[in-house]
């Protein structure tokens, strides 16, 4: 070949390559970026004035039209939920529409301290087993109205009344009540009351008027502790039970971290409705750890089992609407176990519903070194539907990154 021929060559290979690597950008950036939801919502707008029923025809537009329905599905094989043959004897004997609890009169259960094995334990766990059975509390704030009308999906968020900042950001990042493709979301915090004298003294009017104007805090009379994170989640479900009838799905998370709203829904369309959908960062085989100075330590007395049934970690999950009114039936065939998203695993158990492990769901960190620069990458959490954990300023900073026009070159899978 002569140099000219040669050069010519290279020349239109060049040009080849660098077309091809527009195309895919373009590509990609169709299928993950924030404009996709407004053609989308164009899409259905345009089915409607042509008298088509949206639904089943979005859903199958969304799924070719993002290329997504592979990729959710894509992670790990999840283990098929498996639907329940025998219903648990559960009781429905509460009155839909009213917060049948007045008052908080339960006194500590002095049946224990005369016991060998209740002396032994370290104090915390003396204070919870005093109160263990102590399972109802009244309302301080509540919203009855917040569930009435379609809702797609309900953000609820565990809050204490110190952490108005986070409050304040998520309002402003993926707590954002809005409505996506004529789908309603709302967003809710649960509150306890502030564990300290200083802090109830201090805080509890700051919260009343925040709600005041927000309209979109819940709080009841129990301490805001760790171990009474689990009375947040059992006063959560019967709330939820007794006010909630429509709502088709529930986002359950901490108040610090980053969610992902639009994957949240490309997830929920490209997955086939699933009455008993549960997914997040889902443990299996989890051992109870009983080194003393562990945070989540767990005395024998208190849980003699090798493993943990399945359990997803609290910092943010996704469920079916009707499986939480279910759950709230098995909470109560429980004692209260001290940890909330174990507890929770339990619940799942007695209703023999298996949660799916999905990587989007990042409750245990994105990676394990908290300095890595991977914490910091836009592009990880574009893909993500929850990373754990993030300070308010940080969450904004992340937020504003991910839904300006981002280009990633591809999605980008975990691990
Ligand atoms: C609280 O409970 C105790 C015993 O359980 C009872 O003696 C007392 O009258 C109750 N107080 C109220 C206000 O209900
Ligand atoms: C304490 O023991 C008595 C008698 O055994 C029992 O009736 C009562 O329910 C126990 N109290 C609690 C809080 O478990
Ligand atoms: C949970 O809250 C109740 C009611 O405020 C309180 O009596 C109890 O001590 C708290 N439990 C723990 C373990 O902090």
């Amino acid at each position: 070949m002569k140099n000219r021929d040669r050069r010519r060559v290279y020349k239109s290979v060049s040009i080849m390559f660098f077309v091809a690597v527009v195309a895919l950008t373009v590509v990609q950036r169709g299928s993950i970026n924030m404009g996709a939801p407004f053609a989308l919502e164009r899409q259905t707008r345009m089915h409607a004035s042509e008298g088509v029923a949206p639904r089943g025809g979005l859903e199958e537009k969304m799924s070719t039209y993002l290329g997504m329905k592979g990729f959710w599905n894509a992670g790990r094989p999840r283990p098929k939920a498996r639907l329940t043959t025998a219903e648990p004897r559960v009781t429905e004997n509460q009155i839909r529409g009213t917060w049948d609890v007045t008052s908080s009169n339960c006194s500590a259960n002095l049946n224990l301290s005369g016991q060998a094995w209740f002396n032994g334990l370290e104090k915390s766990f003396k204070q919870f087993m005093l109160y263990r059975h102590c399972r109802f509390f009244p309302m301080l704030l509540n919203h009855p109205e917040k569930c009435t009308g379609d809702i797609y999906l309900l953000m609820v968020v565990k809050s204490v009344a110190t952490q108005y900042d986070r409050r304040e950001v998520i309002r402003k990042t993926w707590g954002k009540e809005r409505l996506v493709d004529g789908k309603r979301i709302k967003t809710l915090f649960l509150l306890g009351k502030p564990s300290s004298e200083v802090e109830r003294a201090n805080h509890q009017k700051l919260v009343e008027y925040e709600d005041y104007i927000f309209g979109d805090i819940i709080q009841w009379d129990f301490l805001d502790t760790f171990f009474n994170l689990t009375l947040k989640e059992t006063h959560f479900l019967k709330w939820f039970h007794t006010y909630c009838p429509s709502v088709r799905y529930v986002f359950k998370g901490d108040d610090d971290v980053f969610v992902s709203v639009e994957n949240i829904f490309e997830f929920l369309e490209s997955s086939s409705r699933e009455k008993n959908l549960f997914v997040g960062d889902v443990i299996f085989k989890a051992k109870p750890i009983r080194k003393k100075d562990n945070k989540y330590y767990i005395p024998l007395a208190l849980y003699d089992k090798t493993y943990y049934p399945p359990y997803a970690g609290g910092g943010g999950f996704l469920m079916d609407g009707t499986l939480v009114r279910r759950l709230h039936g098995a909470a109560d065939t429980l004692e209260l176990y001290p940890i909330d998203d174990v507890f929770l695993g339990m619940c799942l158990e007695v209703l023999q519903v298996t949660p799916v492990k999905h990587n989007a769901f990042k409750t245990f960190g994105l990676v394990k070194n908290k300095k890595s620069k991977m914490n910091r990458e836009p592009c990880f959490f574009k893909n993500m539907i929850v990373v754990h954990k993030l300070l308010p300023s940080d969450l904004m900073h992340m937020w504003n990154l991910v839904n300006t026009d981002l280009v990633c070159s591809q999605k980008m899978e975990l691990l």
